[in-house]
Formats: C-alpha cells, structure tokens, sequence
C-alpha cells in the first residue's frame, strides 16, 4: 500500500456528518485507501466540518491552521462538509494547501474527485448548492459500532428557518425510496445490527419517491423487520409532525419511545420571527398527542436562547414551556449570527451578556426539571443496551428505549458484552443518568471475557 493511499478522517459537528463520515470512509476504502487513526501517517487528511454555530466554524479554521505544519510531507488535504460547502473556494484562497473543498451533496462524486485527486490537481470542488435530486446511498458505509447505526432516509432541507445554515450547506430536500431504505436495514439486520436511528434534518417531511409508504410505515416496516430491537429517528420538525407516528410508536414495541422535537422557542412571537411555522399552541397540540400515547414516550428538544427581537417575556415563555412540556433534554444554545441566513439582518438589542444569563436559568431550570423526572425511574426495571464498560467505576454503561444513559454493576467480573440487551433495575437516579443493578446479574446475557473498555462519544443533535 503506497502512502497516498492512506486517509486520515476527523469529524465535526452532528450525526449526520457522523454517518456521512461512515459513508466516505467506505467510499475511499473500495477505491483502495485504507483509513489509519494517525495524521502523521495518511496521504490524504480529510476534515469533515460543521457551520451551525460560529464557535464550530471557527474550530474549522484552527485546525485547519495546525494541519499547515503537516504541509511539507506531500500530503493532500481535503475539506468536507457543511463549512466546505459555505466557503467554498475561499477556503483555498484562506488554506492553500488544501486541494479538495467538497459539500455532503456532492459524495457521490467522491470516486471521480479522488481520482482527479491523484492526478495532481490541486482546486477540486464538489458544491453541488441545492441544485442536485440525487441523495447519497452507498452499499460500503463503514459503520464504526457493529450492534446499533443510522440510516439516512432524507437528505437536505427546504424549511430556511431563519437563523439556519442548514438549507444552503446541505441543498435541497430529498428522500430516498422506501424499498432502498428498507433493504439496507435488512441488510443490518442480517449482519447483526438490533438498533437502527433514522437520520435527516427533517424526518418528518420524508415523501417516498415511490409513493409506497409515509414515513410512519417507514418506521414499522424497519421495526418489523427480522432480528430488529430497536428504531429511533432524528430529528423532527414540529410543524410536519403527524399523529400517525405516536400511534405507529404506540403500536410497535421496536419503535423507541422517544421523540425529539426542536421548539427553539417557547414564544409564538419569536417563532413568528424564525420562520418556524407553528406556533406555542400548535407545538402543545402536538406534544399534548405524545402525552396520550399508551407507552411513556420521552422527549428531548433544542431551544435558540437570544435570538434578535427576544424581549424578557418572550424569554420567560421558553422558561414556563420547560415546566409544561416535562423534557428529559434540552440541548440549548446562544443564538449564532450566520453567514447568508435571514436573521442576520435583524436588529439585536439584546446584549451578550444577557443572553449568557438566559442561557444560564434556562439551564437551571431544566436540571431541576430532569431531577424530578430521572427521579420518576426509581425502582423501575428497564432493558438498558450495553454500550461500553466503566473501568474505573466498575460499570457496565448503557442506553434504554428512551434514550437514557444506564450506568450498572452485574455482580460479576465478567461483563456482558457490547450490544446484549440486558433488563436493569433502577436503584439511583440523577438529573442526566441512571444508575442501577443487572437483574439475575444478568445471567441471561451472552458473556464476554473481554471487558469492553471503549465508550463511545455521541455527537450533538442535528438541526
Ligand atoms: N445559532 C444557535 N443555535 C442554532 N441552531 C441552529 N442554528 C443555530 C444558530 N444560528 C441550533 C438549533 C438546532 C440545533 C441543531 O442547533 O437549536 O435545532
Ligand atoms: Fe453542522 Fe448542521 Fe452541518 Fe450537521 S448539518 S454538520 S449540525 S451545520
């Protein structure tokens, strides 16, 4: 294997360029690289990047300015992702000794560019910019955890909330066919994977090309499936979520009873301003049918703290929607000006510092929040997913159905291994975790001698 024929990746930002990274690693890997976990080793550095928020952009740029001592040694750097597809060839202009600058909705042409790649060119582009139809599927997808992996179902996003990059980094909305989507969970399934997270920027705008099936038949067929334990998806879009999907949740045991539903803002005014398309009352409604489902389904959100025009009393509605709504998350974040998005024009009287503070009590709040509801587990037997093993505590970790993390002792020196199903009692609780005892010290499991060492790091939700 020559050098060049070595890739380095580094991934920024969601699940999606979590999966998208899988898919490139597979893509390279038939073209003949072979990945390797060092950069000093790899002919070629790919940098997969995310332009959500400003502080993940500039985490782009750093890097990319450590990367330049590494320059020397005839390697070739290529920048992937969201803030490739919105910089564009500026990033050659700012990083010259980058020759590949390529947007998530030009991958499928990664063979022909990797090609060029070797020839020697040196300004490769792949920004594709909302004009393509086509979506990125691949038979090779590189999945880093044998047990559990995503599958994208929907690729892009036509919602231009106001404040979002999403739109112009990741094109035009774009869904792929049921029966393709279908065949690759199958294909998991029978290769060993039990849990399967349906990945898009907005899930529940899925249309199948094929007419065939809605995105709640999407999610059953899958949980049907043979040796399938497990189906999530991420992330919904409030104003296209349907009914039918609590009741396909009701009705099918695979399907996790967890939902996350972004509500960005708990004021009808600010979500007028956003762009969102619904409002506080239309968002309860939706979150009143989750309520009434038979199963206890958990809910997660993001909240946007300080967006332009957010007066104290809009504020204030996001703060007593925490208490209404009874989520088990909440991840939130300080409003970040982007390049192109609507909101960057809007006037903003609010200062930083005040937009800190809120930040801060909305946090509070929702602590406070979790500690009651984490608390609600107290005795409870649930089937946790065994993720990793805790050396140090001595604790096998996990995941249940919602989402939770599940830290436990088994009473034996053996732990199970990654991926066995395992039912826990719950005997403390915290306001992010749970921590409990194996039931039957999980004498039902299949053992391992191996302890498993690695947890894995989850990457932050997608928009
Ligand atoms: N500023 C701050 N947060 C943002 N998000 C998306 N765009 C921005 C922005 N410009 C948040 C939203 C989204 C999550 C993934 O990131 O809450 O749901
Ligand atoms: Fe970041 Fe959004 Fe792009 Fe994901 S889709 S990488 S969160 S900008």
């Amino acid at each position: 294997m020559s050098a060049s024929k070595t890739f380095y990746i580094e991934t920024f930002g969601c699940q999606m360029n979590a999966h998208d990274s899988e898919k490139v690693v597979g893509t390279l890997e038939r073209q003949g690289y072979a990945q390797v976990v060092d950069e000093a080793d790899a002919g070629l550095i790919l940098y997969n990047t995310c332009s959500i928020r400003d502080k993940a952009e500039q985490k782009v740029f750093h890097r990319l300015n450590e990367y330049k001592k590494l320059q020397g040694e005839g390697k070739k750097f290529g920048v992937l992702g969201c803030v490739a597809q919105q910089e564009g060839e500026a990033i050659f202009d700012r990083a010259p000794y980058v020759s590949l600058v390529a947007g998530s909705a030009s991958y499928r042409k990664l063979p022909e560019m990797l090609a060029r790649l070797e020839a020697g060119e040196t300004r490769i582009t792949g920004l594709d910019d909302r004009q393509t139809d086509e979506t990125f599927e691949t038979e090779f997808t590189a999945r880093t955890n044998p047990h559990r992996g995503y599958i994208t179902i929907i690729e892009g996003c036509d919602k231009f909330c106001a404040y979002c990059v999403v739109p112009y980094t990741r094109g035009k909305e774009r869904s792929r066919t049921s029966d393709s989507v279908i065949e690759e969970a199958r294909r998991m399934a029978d290769s060993g994977f039990t849990e399967v997270q349906f990945l898009g920027q907005n899930v529940n705008s899925y249309r199948d090309p094929s007419g065939k099936k809605s995105f709640a038949e999407l999610l059953v067929a899958v949980g049907e499936l043979p040796g399938m334990r497990r189906v999530r998806f991420t992330t919904s879009h409030p104003r296209d979520f349907t009914r039918d999907i609590v009741e396909a949740i009701d009705a099918t045991p695979t399907l996790c009873d967890h939902v996350h539903l972004p509500v960005q803002s708990g004021s009808s005014q600010v979500l007028s301003l956003m762009a969102r398309e619904y409002t506080r009352e239309q968002y309860l409604e939706r979150i009143s049918w989750i309520k009434a489902a038979r199963r206890e389904i958990s809910m997660t959100t993001d909240i946007i703290v300080g967006f332009p025009g957010e007066t104290d009393a809009d504020f204030e509605q996001t703060v007593t929607l925490l208490g209404e709504v009874g989520y088990d998350a909440v991840f939130a974040f300080q409003y970040s000006p982007r390049p192109n998005t609507p909101s960057l024009v809007m006037p903003d009287s609010t200062p930083p510092q005040m937009k800190s503070e809120r930040l801060q009590i909305l946090m509070d709040r929702q602590r406070e929040i979790q500690r009651v509801s984490y608390g609600r587990h107290l005795g409870e037997v649930m089937e946790v997913m065994v993720e990793g093993y805790n050396p140090q505590r001595g604790q096998v970790t996990g995941r249940s159905s919602q989402n939770k993390t599940v830290n436990f002792t088994t009473g034996s020196l053996i732990q199970p291994a990654k991926g066995n199903y395992l039912p826990v009692r719950i005997t403390q609780t915290f306001p992010n975790s749970l921590v409990g005892e194996a039931v039957n010290g999980g004498a039902n499991a299949a053992a391992s001698a191996i302890p498993c060492i690695q947890n894995e790091v989850e990457a932050a939700f997608i928009g």
